[in-house]
């Protein structure tokens, strides 16, 4: 879908007199969701819920903050909440859904590849807190997910390029199609909108076929976490400062070589 039917179509998802929570980074309300996030609050009762950008979002701080807000706007299981951004801000959206009045609808509109392909997809939402990187959260599944590809025309290229670790990673664990056509590509692949949409519908069946036959992880699920035993290592070895993405690459790498030295491929 194009931004603007993302507007429609999300719009028209709304029970009549809904009204609608935003959780969405304050950095992107000034650049490049202004324009969306004016025109939502046009068609709809709209509670801003602006966040810190990345990591820093998903806090209790923060989403104790979240809570206040919807408590003193008075939000009731009728109303929604709408997480648009980053994986880092539809994983607040989706906990704070969760949690509020023990759970109320929530619409995922991710803008990064990253969000789009895997954070937004499957139910998985939570925080970070002092014990460890997602381990608060709730398997909370939004009611609806609108991905536009537009939407990453500004996403930054370090982004871009982290996103399509996780993309890649569909290609290794299910679909060889997205190797072939990443290989064949080459550093065209992140500029190329066409290629970028059929490897994100492709990724997206990817999730949501294995999630659909193992919603709580408890065996094939885990396939998705290809590349993420070293890369969660990694990750917190640097404190978080390198993106999710670029650690599970190097995650698959190692599987790859491990594997390779074990005999289990030949090359
Ligand atoms: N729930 C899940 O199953 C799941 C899966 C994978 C990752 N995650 C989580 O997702 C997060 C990583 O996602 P991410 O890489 O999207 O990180 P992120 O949400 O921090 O976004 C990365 C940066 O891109 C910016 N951004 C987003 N969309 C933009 C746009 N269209 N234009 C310009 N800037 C834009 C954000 O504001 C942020 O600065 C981590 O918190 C990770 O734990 C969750």
């Amino acid at each position: 879908m194009i931004e603007s039917e993302i507007l429609d179509a999300l719009v028209s998802s709304f029970a009549p007199k809904a009204r609608v929570a935003l959780v969405i980074p304050e950095s992107l309300t000034k650049g490049a969701l202004k324009n969306f996030v004016t025109e939502l609050s046009a068609h709809t009762e709209t509670t801003l819920i602006l966040t810190p950008d990345g990591e820093a979002q998903k806090s209790v701080a923060v989403l104790e903050s979240a809570w206040n807000q919807l408590g003193v706007a008075g939000f009731t299981r009728n109303d929604r909440i709408v997480g648009i951004g980053g994986g880092a801000t539809t994983d607040l959206a989706g906990f704070l859904a969760s949690s509020w009045l023990r759970g109320i609808d929530w619409s995922a509109v991710p803008t990064s590849l990253a969000g789009m392909v895997d954070a937004a997809v499957g139910g998985k939402t939570g925080i970070n807190t002092t014990a460890g990187k997602n381990l608060v959260g709730a398997f909370y599944s939004p009611t609806a997910v609108f991905i536009s590809p537009r939407f990453l025309s500004s996403l930054p290229a370090a982004d871009l390029a982290a996103g399509l670790a996780e993309v890649i990673k569909c290609g290794f664990i299910a679909d060889p199609t997205i190797l072939e056509l990443v290989a064949a590509a080459g550093s065209r692949t992140l500029t190329d909108a066409v290629l970028l949409e059929e490897l994100i519908c492709r990724a997206v069946q990817v999730k949501a076929d294995v999630v659909s036959q193992d919603f709580k992880e408890s065996g094939l699920r885990e396939i998705l976490n290809y590349g993420h035993t070293l890369g969660h290592a990694i990750e917190k070895q640097e404190r978080y400062s390198m993106r999710h993405g670029d650690a599970v690459s190097i995650g698959m790498v190692f599987a790859a070589e491990l594997a390779h030295a074990s005999g289990f491929i030949t090359s």
